[in-house]
């Protein structure tokens, strides 16, 4: 592909060019490009499904579609793209190298049959017009140490050890194989993901101390500190990276313990939106929350996209789609969904009950983001009332979407 009056060309990347894509996402991401950047980007680079936009030799933008696996509704860790690396250089901006990439790679994952593209974006406005939607959000709580729990929440008798990363490693990676296809939005992590989840190098620290293990037989939580002092004491930041645990009592016990961290001031967790916690404290109101956007949903080919989960009721409704990127989705479908969930997409005729976008369907799809929102904000519309109301709560779970692991 190559894009008229500039000598702009598109191809797929190969191993030498991972310098090159470490560099240029180090410029793009306003980082010094130093050796842990580079180890860091290595972990996770998978050239084959990588691309690269030349200017006349000189890389200039990239980006990833990486081979993940997300726990869906009603079914176990199912394949993702998850797209990343999205970088063009600062002096090559606003001339039309990220719609290179996105079309390209809607084009490679149309082509190859994979019909669900998810990100993270760094700026909210990016993307929408590509036809991702907002599916998920997070929150970030700001919880004073030693805020106390209410009374009967059960801990475990277990107790939590703090140990060496080389030592925890295979510990979080046995309890969190477990937690996975139990909770929808939750990552298989392979090797490289590891890594770069837990990546922990000295520039990309943000200033705070290298990661702890906090690991208890059913769980455990990673966490950093910024060391701080003032008149009155200690007021050290500890903020959670991850907290997970197969059950409720490990949980509380990992969350205690973060709590009660001596010389720490606050303690921040950045968790899904129905994590417990709230309703854990005996004053909910010690915690400050933020609900901040999460995960950005495509579905490259609706219909082979919304099968991949289940739903909560039966369903039969015929969608009107648009979807100006991949107009291979727009048009007229029916979505029936049978007594188990399971549902079919097909091309259908009949007059429409809803009308809605491609992103509006992302946004929906992994349960978190509710369709009687979207109608609320006037995206969705219904051939006649309750139509919206039903398939409402046929894309919810019992859960919601659990996206905090950022690729
Ligand atoms: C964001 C970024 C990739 C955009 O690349 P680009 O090549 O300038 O984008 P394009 O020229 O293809 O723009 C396509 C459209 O998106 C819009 N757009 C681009 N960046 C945008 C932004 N940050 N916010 C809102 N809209 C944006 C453009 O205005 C354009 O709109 P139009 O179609 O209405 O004209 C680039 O600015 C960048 O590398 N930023 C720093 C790194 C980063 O944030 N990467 C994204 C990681 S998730």
């Amino acid at each position: 592909v190559s894009n008229g009056e500039e000598r702009l060309t598109i191809r797929t990347l190969v191993d030498e060019d991972l310098i090159g894509l470490t560099k240029l996402m180090a410029a793009a991401f306003l980082l010094d490009h130093t050796a842990g950047f580079h180890a860091y980007e290595q972990s996770v680079f998978e050239p084959s499904r990588s691309h690269g936009v030349f200017d006349d030799g000189t890389l200039v933008g990239t980006g990833q579609m990486l081979t993940r696996r997300m726990t869906l509704p009603g079914t176990g860790p199912s394949p993702i793209a998850a797209i990343t690396s999205i970088s063009v250089a600062p002096d090559h901006r606003r001339r039309g190298i990220l719609s290179m990439i996105m079309r390209e790679q809607l084009d490679t994952l149309h082509a190859g049959g994979e019909p669900l593209a998810m990100l993270w974006a760094s700026e909210g406005g990016i993307y929408g017009r590509f036809g991702y939607g907002l599916a998920s959000d997070f929150v970030r709580y700001r919880v004073p140490k030693g805020t106390p729990f209410r009374r009967g929440i059960e801990l475990s008798t277990d107790r939590v050890r703090e140990l060496p990363r080389e030592q925890a490693m295979p510990l979080l990676r046995d309890i969190y194989r477990k937690v996975v296809p139990t909770r929808v939005g939750l990552l298989e992590r392979t090797d490289g993901s590891w890594e770069f989840h837990l990546v922990d190098s000295e520039n990309l620290r943000n200033g705070m101390s290298a990661l702890r293990f906090a690991v208890h037989p059913e769980g455990f939580a990673v966490y950093r500190v910024r060391a701080g002092w003032e008149d009155r004491g200690p007021i050290a930041e500890l903020v959670v990276v991850d907290l997970i645990a197969t059950n409720p009592a490990a949980h509380a016990t990992l969350l205690r313990y973060v709590l009660d961290m001596d010389l720490v001031g606050e303690v921040v967790l950045r968790l899904p939106v129905d994590e417990p916690i709230i309703h854990q404290l005996a004053n909910p109101r010690a915690a400050m929350r933020a609900m901040i956007e999460g995960l950005w949903v495509r579905l490259v080919d609706l219909d082979q996209a919304l099968p991949t989960r289940t739903y909560a009721i039966p369903l039969d409704v015929v969608l009107e789609v648009s979807d100006p990127v991949c107009p291979w989705n727009a048009g007229r479908w029916r979505m029936t969904v049978d007594d188990g969930g399971r549902a079919r997409v097909r091309r259908d005729d009949a007059p429409a009950d809803l009308t809605l976008g491609i992103d509006d369907l992302g946004a929906v799809f992994l349960g978190g983001t509710r369709l009687t929102t979207l109608a609320a904000a006037g995206r969705v519309r219904e051939a006649r009332p309750g139509v919206v109301a039903r398939t409402s709560l046929a894309f919810l779970h019992s859960s919601e979407p659990a996206c905090t692991e950022q690729f």
